[in-house]
């Protein structure tokens, strides 16, 4: 069976798409071909982002990969905190990335904003790119504790609910990496 790396050091997206791919690919992540390195992420777009960490894996062990990248895009903040997201306010920790937000939109009516993924597909020397967006508005203050990241103040168009007060299985039907992955897998299966 073709081998497929997820650059990824996650082992619970890893099984989702090793389930997804049975039978077609042989999934393995950056644990199982021992890539310990941490792939520097210096594109000022998502894409790029991906593609450095999808080539990089290219590069270094022969062997296709996909990448991703995600993030927040703010209409009103010219698309911050977009590639910069997992680290908006200087730190890591979501709260102060979230207040970050909140703080720059303080009174501002334009609350759109939306997520997006873009994979990276390094597939026999070609780079195929798949996007996932999902729009939606920032509220003014944090609702829900699921989740994790912007979840709490993103509220996808057509729901009076944020990412955070959706179940998991709702989320990931409608997110912006739902999207893309579908995206991918579908191309990966000649659909
Ligand atoms: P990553 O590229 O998937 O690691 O996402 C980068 C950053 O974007 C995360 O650290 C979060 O701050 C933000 N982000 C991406 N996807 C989501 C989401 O589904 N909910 C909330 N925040 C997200």
């Amino acid at each position: 069976m073709k081998k497929l790396v997820f650059a990824t050091n996650n082992q619970h997206k890893t099984e989702e798409i090793r389930a997804a791919l049975e039978g077609k690919y042989e999934v393995l992540n950056l644990e199982d071909i021992g890539c310990l390195v941490d792939i520097p992420e210096t594109a000022d777009t998502f894409e790029g982002n991906a593609t450095l960490k999808s080539s990089y894996v290219v590069e270094h062990f022969n062997l296709d990969c996909f990448a991703d990248d995600s993030g927040l895009e703010v209409e009103a903040l010219n698309n911050e905190p977009g590639v910069y997201s997992a680290r908006y306010s200087g730190s890591r920790d979501s709260l102060d990335n979230i207040n970050m937000v909140l703080e720059k939109l303080e009174g501002n009516p334009n609350r759109k904003a939306r997520f997006k993924t873009v994979i990276s597909l390094m597939q026999d020397g070609r780079n195929h790119i798949f996007e996932g967006v999902i729009n939606g508005t920032i509220r003014t203050a944090l609702s829900g504790s699921k989740g994790f990241g912007y979840d709490p103040i993103f509220q996808p168009d057509g729901y009076e609910i944020t990412f955070a007060e959706m179940d998991m299985a709702q989320k990931n039907k409608i997110s912006h990496r739902a999207i893309a992955l579908k995206k991918m897998l579908d191309f990966l299966k000649g659909i």
